[in-house]
Parts: C-alpha cells; structure tokens; sequence
C-alpha cells in the first residue's frame, strides 16, 4: 500500500491551527512556565534512558493537541504501518523503505515482494561478524603476512557519513585498527590519507550501493594505483573488500565476490549504516558493538512503532518541528550535542533531514504550497556557544534547537562533566528568558555604570528570550544510546515527511548536477568548451587558462 495523498493544509486540523497561531504566536513561555507549574511535566517523555523535555517550546496543550490531530488527519498510524511492513512507500522508485528490518531482533519475517529478507540479512551480519573477527584479531593478514592496522571507507554521502559520523561518536570504545575515511573526488582527500599509510598493513572498503557513483569510483581507482606500487594484482584480493547491491559491477571492478558485503535496494544510502554499510563501524569498535549499536535503534523503532503519539519521542519532535516551520516560518534548526564525540552528528543529519525532505512536489507530483524541509545544522556545545550562539540569542532569525546531553562522561572526569553540564542547562535556560531590563540595571548598578552610558548600553545588553528549545538527556553515550538516537531522527524525518505529503526516500535533485559534470568534465579534459550561460563560459575559459 503506498502512503495517502493529502494537502496537510486542507486538513481541518492545519486550519485550526492557523488561528490557533494567529492568537498566540506572540505568547511568552516564561509567562506560561509562571501560569502552570505543571508545564515541566505536561511536556516530557521519558523512555528508557531517553529523558525529552520540550516544556521550552511556544506551545500550549491546545498546540500539542491540534499537532496530534494534524497527524491523524494525516493518517500517520497507516503510515507507520506501511514503512515498517515494506510496503512501497518509496513509490518514485518503486521499492519498500526498510533500514528498520536490519535492526530487528526477532526472527519474525519481513516481507519484500512475497520474499522473507530477514535470513539474507541474517547471513550478510554472520559474514560481516566474522570477517571483522579475523581482521581485528589479526588472523586475516595483508599480502605480506602481517596484520592490518589500518582501514579506509571509500565512499560518498550515505556510504561515508553515517559510518564516519559514528565512529567518531564511539572513538571510546574502538579497538586498536585506525580507521580512515575518504569521500571527496577531491584528490587531495585521498592523496593525503594514502600520505600517512602502509598498502601491506591497509585494509580497503569501498561502499557504494549503486557502484556507479563517480568519486568513489575514481577515489577507488587511485587507491588500487597506489595499492599495486607494492603489491600484485592478486594481492588486492587481500586489501579490497567492497559493499554494494550491485554485485556485477564490483566483479569488474576486482573484487572476488567472497568480499562482497552485499546489501538491498530498500535500504536508503542515508540510512544505510546498519547494514553492511556499518562495516567499518565493525571494524573499528568490535562486531559486539556495532550488535548493540542495531538494538538500540530497534529499542526506539519499537517505541515509535507502539508507543501513542502524545508520548512517542518521533513523533513530538517532528510535530513540535513543523510548528515552527510551517506556522512561525523558521527556516532552520539547530542540533547541538554537548558531547565532542558527537562531532558529526549534524553533518550526518544534513542528509539525512534534507536530502529526505528538500522537496517541492507532494506525492501527487504538484508543487507545493507550503514549506517542508527544514534546514539542519550544528556543531557541539560547548564550542558552538563561542562561535554562532550570539546569533540564536540575539539575531532577528528565530531557529529552534536541540540540545542533546548526558548524564555522565565516558572518561568519568566529573570536574570537566559538571562544566559542561552547567552550560547545558544555562544555554536553554537563557534562552528561554532573556535577560530584561531589570536585571541589566541591576548589573549596572553592581558595575557602576549609570547615567548616558547605561542608557546607551542596555538595549545592547537585553536579550529577548523566548527562544524554543528541546532538551534530550540520555543516560551515557554508549552504542546502544547512539542507536536510538540515531533511529529517533530518522523517524521524525519520516513523520514530517508523511505529513508534508512529500516523497522522502528518493533523491532526484542530486541527479542534475552529476549530469552536468559528466558534460562539464569532458569539455575541460578536451579543452572544448560547449554552449553554457556566460557566468559559465567566463569561469570554465579562467579555469583552462591558469
Ligand atoms: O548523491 C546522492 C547519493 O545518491 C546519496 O543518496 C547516496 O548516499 C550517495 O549518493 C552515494 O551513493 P552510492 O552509495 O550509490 O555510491
């Protein structure tokens, strides 16, 4: 069954909830955590070590209610359903969306035309599990006999950022194999990494699910050139593995079929970590752990699945999300982990958020009337609040943020965690009020600053406050928490997605421009340049002059 067609904005809960807007966007929450005590409560979801407080939003209970209702309209329980059962929801490709069934824990089939995946999915985890045994434990040796120290992901979008972006984030529970990323067709990328490495002590994995993806082709081709400086064609056996659902290409490339991971169509590159794609993750952090890593995305699959939408973690967030951009018109969010382990969480997000849902035709083909996508970006606190904060406290653009934080440290130096922390919990709470007139006078009195000066400053010195934030508190960053979180975003992607009426599982707008490359490429390499607008024939004759 294929998702429902519905312009949210027809809906009579989308319409409710314009009036709704019309009189009370200019609601102060201060004023509202003053009128209710119990606003703290009313407004947080606790589910296992996931503690969510979204009290810090420009929301009433009304808000929250007319959100579910808008959900209902848009039949997202049947939604759900149909993601999680395979049917082809990802209609612009015909194919099912169903990263979900690599973290199941249960042998309970999944279907995909009539046909059972989970014992292939059984069977590529076995092979990944003891590939990464033998290579971790030294057993599975380089062309010269020695054990591999290092591994290299070659791949680009979802078959580099989601392995990079959690290695990173579990760089406290990896092994001793050093692992390397390279995406860029940018040959500085490569040639660099290559600089610092050793072709009989490296291991290659080339991800790409469609093996046709030009930077990772080229990035691979060089590696093999710089591979066979040393070794011999037949040793590449040894070095190069690859992932792919496209097996034929792989064999011409070189690879022997026996190191082929291979994966499945109805599994989305941007969401495509838990599968073979994961392998690096593997590799680095130990089988155990990328096993653990799948459980905690199932632990929230099975929430969001179960749990009703006024206390499901996805489902608030993307309700509470499309609040503010479809009704304030905010055009982005930030997400801000304050854990530097979580580094690129938010470049890992970028596509998962906008390349699901940068679209501007709903699922009938016609424009849209209204804004989907969200613009995501972030860096972790607390560096971030000395970098672009000033602008989320006192800039004219209104950008709601998460903040992500734990409970406890992974080195245990509390010194070090309670800073952190306090900053946490300072940023949202400084946000939330401001700072007025009152207490500014105050400072000036306690500084001695009076008189012109005083009223020169102080409108410098005041902060509006009433600027949303949610805050999520997780027990430890472990590869069971990052799991969930993970799975968490990926689900409030999906539930916008259903609401906005868009297709999130395809990506054409990335198709234009790697045509335009192909073209673009053969007229630098022949120096013939061809018919373009002029900015392009200026910039191309510049290029080929230099
Ligand atoms: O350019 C977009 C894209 O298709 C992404 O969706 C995908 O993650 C990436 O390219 C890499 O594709 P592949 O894994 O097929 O090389």
């Amino acid at each position: 069954m294929s998702l429902a067609k519905l312009n949210p904005t027809q809906t009579a809960a989308w319409k409710k909830l314009e009036s709704h807007f019309n009189e009370n966007h200019h609601l102060e929450m201060k004023h509202l955590f003053a009128q209710d005590l119990n606003r703290a409560n009313e407004f947080s979801i606790q589910f296992g070590d996931f503690f969510l407080d979204y009290s810090k939003n420009r929301i009433s209970s009304e808000t929250i209610k007319l959100l579910l209702e808008l959900a209902n309209e848009c039949g997202l329980d049947k939604a759900i359903e149909s993601y999680f059962k395979g049917d082809l929801i990802n209609q612009t490709e015909n194919r099912a969306v169903l990263h979900t069934a690599l973290r199941v824990q249960n042998e309970t089939p999944v279907l995909v035309d009539g046909q059972d995946v989970i014992p292939e999915i059984r069977s590529v985890q076995q092979k990944m599990e003891g590939f990464t045994a033998e290579v971790i434990s030294g057993s599975r040796k380089g062309f010269t006999g020695k054990a591999f120290t290092d591994v290299v992901n070659v791949g680009i979008g979802g078959s580099d950022l989601g392995p990079d972006m959690v290695v990173e984030a579990l760089k406290f529970y990896k092994n001793q194999l050093n692992a390397h990323f390279v995406s860029n067709i940018d040959g500085d990328h490569v040639n660099e990494i290559l600089s610092g490495l050793n072709p009989e002590t490296t291991l290659f994995v080339i991800v790409s699910k469609t093996f046709t993806t030009q930077e990772t082709l080229t990035n691979a081709e060089t590696i093999r050139k710089w591979f066979l400086k040393s070794g011999t064609q037949q040793d590449v056996a040894k070095h190069f593995v690859a992932v792919s659902t496209n097996i034929k290409k792989v064999t011409e490339f070189g690879i022997a079929e026996e190191n082929i991971f291979p994966m499945w169509d109805w599994v989305g590159g941007r969401f495509s970590l838990w599968s073979a794609v994961g392998l690096t993750i593997a590799l680095a952090v130990g089988y155990d752990n990328f096993d653990q890593l799948l459980k905690g995305a199932n632990r929230m699959d099975e929430h969001f699945k179960s749990a009703k939408h006024s206390q499901n973690i996805p489902v608030v967030l993307a309700l509470v999300s499309i609040w503010y951009n479809n009704f304030y018109k905010s055009e982005s969010e930030a997400i801000i982990p304050y854990s530097q382990y979580l580094k690129r969480l938010s470049a890992y997000l970028q596509q998962g958020v906008m390349e699901s849902n940068g679209k501007d035709k709903d699922r009938n083909g016609n424009a849209v009337n209204y804004q989907t996508g969200t613009i995501v970006w972030g860096e972790p606190g607390s560096n971030s609040q000395h970098a672009f904060f000033q602008l989320i406290h006192q800039g004219t653009k209104l950008i709601p943020v998460d903040f992500i934080g734990f409970k406890r440290s992974l080195h245990g130096d509390q010194d070090h965690h309670n800073k952190l922390m306090s900053n946490f919990f300072a940023q949202t709470e400084a946000l939330l009020n401001g700072k007025n007139t009152a207490t500014v006078n105050a400072e000036f009195a306690a500084q001695g600053i009076s008189g012109e000066q005083a009223d020169f400053l102080r409108s410098f010195k005041e902060f509006a406050g009433n600027k949303p934030t949610n805050t999520l508190l997780i027990d430890k960053l472990t590869p069971e928490s990052l799991g969930a979180l993970i799975a968490m975003y990926e689900h409030k992607i999906f539930v916008q997605g259903v609401i906005w009426n868009i297709f999130s599982f395809d990506q054409w707008g990335v198709e234009l421009g790697k045509q335009l490359a192909n073209v673009l490429l053969s007229e630098i390499e022949s120096k013939n340049i061809g018919k373009h607008d002029s900015s392009t024939t200026n910039l191309l004759k510049h290029f080929l002059d230099a």
